[in-house]
C-alpha cells in the first residue's frame, strides 16, 4: 500500500454531531416504546444507561441510584481494593429479599462498639449470637441510643426474638412485621443459626422504585472495574458484583487479553471488556475471549479526554459502536456493545442505539448528579461539582488506576479536570433522558431498542448544519444543559 492510499482508504470516523436520525414511518407514539434491554445474559435493564467508573461518577450511592433506577452504576478502581469492595457491599446491602451475609454481635460486645458497627454498616439491628453461634437476641438502635457505651449487649438486647424460618415467603414475613410491629425478622435454621435477614425497610424500598433491577436475591445490582491485571481486587469483588469490567484506555493488547482470560476463569460474576475502537478488536474479543458478556467501545470521546489531543489516536464511539456492532452480527455472537464517551443528551444515547449499542456509559452527565461523589461548589451564582479524567493529574495522584493509560511518561496526561453544572438526582435525569429517547424512538417508529438497530437511518450534517439544527438567532436566558 502506497502511502496516498492511506488518505483513500481512510475510514469515516463519525461522531454523535455529525449525523442526525431520520424521521421513519411510525405507528406508534413515543409513550408506547420501551426503552428495557438485555445487557448480559442474567441482566435485562430498564433503562440503557451505566454511569462511568470514575472517583468523580460511580461510588455506593451513585451505584444504588442507578440500579434503582433501571440502570447500572460501574463502581470505580481509583481506590484500594478493601474500599471497592466496600462500595460493593454498600451496593449489595442497600435492598435485598433476605441480607445473607448478616452482621452479627455477641452478648459481650459493648454498646460503644455496637454503635460503632452501626455507623460502619450503616445499618441499625443486629442479631445477637451467643454460644453455638444461635441466636440469643436482638439488638437494635432502639435498645442502645440511650444506654451507657460501656454495658454490655447482654444488658440491653431484646431477649424474646421473633423469628422466621428458611422457608417463609415475603408476604408472610410482611405480616410477621407487621403484626409485632417490629422492624427486623431474623430468619434461623433449626439450630437457630442465623441464616438471613428480613427488615421492614427493604420491603417497603421494593414499592418505592418500581424500576430497580435486582439480583436473585432481591439486592441491587452492581458492577465494578477492573484492572485485567488486578486478579486479587476481581477476585475480592466476585462475592458482591453481577458484572465487572475490564477498564482500560486501549484493551485491545495482546498483555490485556491475555490477562482477561485469566481472569474469566477465576470469577463467576459476567465480565464486560473494553475499551476498544474497531472491528478487528470487537473480533479478536469475541473469537479469544471466550465468555465475555460485552465490550465496552469509544476511545478519546470523552467529555474529559484528551487522549486523541496528545497522541492523535482515537475512536469516537459512534464510530467504534458501529464497528463492534457489525462484528457482533458478523460472527453472530449475542454479546452486547456499551457506547461510552461524549454523550451529553437522549439525541446522542438515541444514535448510539441506532449504530447497535445496547445501552451507553456516561460520565460527564452523572457527574452532575446529587448521588456523584464531591461537593457542591458555587460559582458566580450557579453550582458545580467537580469532574477529572481518569487519566488527568488529578485522578492519577491517586495512583490506583494509573495503569488505565500507558504511559511513557508521567508528564503525559490524557485527561483534564474541570467542574460540570450541577444537575439535581439521578432519578430526575434518568426520567428526561428515557423520556428523551422515547421521543426519539417515536420518530424512528421504533418501538424497543433492537428495532431502533433495524429501522433507524442516519443522515450527515456539515458543520454549518450542525448550526442550523441547534437552537439559533435566538437570545436564551442560560445555557440549556442538554446542548
Ligand atoms: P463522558 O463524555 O461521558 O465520558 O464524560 C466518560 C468516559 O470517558 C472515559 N475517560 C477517559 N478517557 N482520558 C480519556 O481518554 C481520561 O482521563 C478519561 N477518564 C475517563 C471513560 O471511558 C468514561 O466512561
Amino acid at each position: 500500500m502506497g502511502f496516498r492510499d492511506k488518505f483513500k482508504d481512510a475510514e469515516k470516523a463519525l461522531t454523535f454531531n455529525d449525523v442526525i436520525l431520520l424521521p421513519g414511518w411510525t405507528t406508534l407514539e413515543p409513550n408506547e416504546a420501551t426503552v428495557k434491554i438485555q445487557l448480559t445474559k442474567r441482566i435485562t435493564l430498564n433503562s440503557p444507561f451505566l454511569s462511568s467508573p470514575m472517583d468523580t461518577v460511580t461510588e455506593s450511592d451513585m451505584a444504588i441510584a442507578m440500579a434503582r433506577n433501571g440502570g447500572l452504576g460501574v463502581l470505580h478502581r481509583n481506590c484500594s481494593v478493601e474500599e471497592e469492595v466496600d462500595m460493593a457491599r454498600r451496593v449489595k446491602r442497600a435492598e435485598a429479599v433476605i441480607i445473607r451475609d448478616v452482621v452479627t454481635v455477641t452478648p459481650s460486645t459493648t454498646v460503644g462498639e455496637l454503635l460503632k458497627l452501626m455507623e460502619e454498616h450503616h445499618i441499625k439491628g443486629f442479631p445477637v449470637v451467643g454460644r453455638g453461634s444461635k441466636l440469643v437476641g436482638i439488638a437494635t438502635w432502639r435498645d442502645v441510643r440511650l444506654a451507657e457505651p460501656t454495658l454490655k449487649v447482654r444488658d440491653v438486647m431484646t431477649k424474646k426474638v421473633v423469628t422466621g424460618d428458611e422457608d417463609i415467603t415475603l408476604e408472610e414475613a410482611k405480616q410477621v412485621l407487621h403484626k409485632h410491629k417490629i422492624e427486623k425478622l431474623p430468619i434461623i435454621d433449626k439450630d437457630k443459626h442465623v441464616k438471613g435477614l428480613i427488615t421492614m425497610k427493604d420491603i417497603t424500598l421494593k414499592g418505592d422504585f418500581p424500576d430497580a433491577i435486582r439480583d436473585e436475591e432481591g439486592r441491587l445490582i452492581c458492577a465494578a472495574a477492573v484492572s485485567p491485571f488486578d486478579l486479587e481486587r476481581a477476585k475480592a469483588l466476585n462475592k458482591y458484583v453481577d458484572i465487572i469490567f475490564t477498564d482500560v484506555a486501549h484493551f485491545h493488547n495482546k498483555n490485556c487479553f491475555e490477562a482477561t482470560k485469566k481472569l474469566i476463569k477465576e470469577v463467576n460474576a459476567e465480565v464486560i471488556v473494553g475499551n476498544i475502537g474497531t472491528y478487528q478488536a470487537t473480533e479478536d474479543c469475541i473469537t479469544k475471549l471466550d465468555g465475555i458478556a460485552g465490550v465496552k467501545c469509544g476511545i478519546g470521546s470523552g467529555s474529559i479526554c484528551s487522549t486523541s489531543v496528545v497522541t492523535r489516536a482515537g475512536a469516537p464511539t459512534l464510530f467504534a459502536t458501529s464497528n463492534a456492532a457489525d462484528a457482533i452480527r458478523d460472527h453472530k455472537s449475542k454479546i452486547s456493545v456499551i457506547s461510552d464517551g461524549g454523550i451529553r443528551n437522549p439525541g446522542d444515547i438515541a444514535v448510539a442505539l441506532s449504530v447497535g449499542a445496547n445501552a451507553t456509559m456516561m460520565g460527564n452527565v452523572f457527574a452532575g448528579c446529587s448521588e456523584s461523589p464531591g461537593r457542591l461548589v458555587a460559582m458566580e451564582g450557579r453550582y458545580y461539582k467537580e469532574y477529572y479524567g481518569m487519566g488527568s493529574a488529578r485522578a492519577r495522584k491517586k495512583r490506583f488506576a494509573l495503569d488505565r493509560y500507558s504511559q511513557p511518561s508521567k508528564a503525559i496526561n490524557e485527561g483534564v479536570e474541570g467542574w460540570v453544572p450541577y444537575r439535581g438526582p439521578v432519578a430526575d435525569i434518568i426520567h428526561e433522558y428515557v423520556d428523551g429517547l422515547k421521543a426519539a424512538m417515536g420518530y424512528i417508529g421504533a418501538s424497543d431498542i433492537p428495532q431502533m438497530w433495524e429501522k433507524a437511518r442516519l443522515a450527515l450534517v456539515t458543520e454549518r448544519g450542525y448550526q442550523e439544527i441547534a437552537p439559533h438567532d435566538i437570545m436564551t436566558p442560560g445555557p440549556n444543559r442538554l446542548l
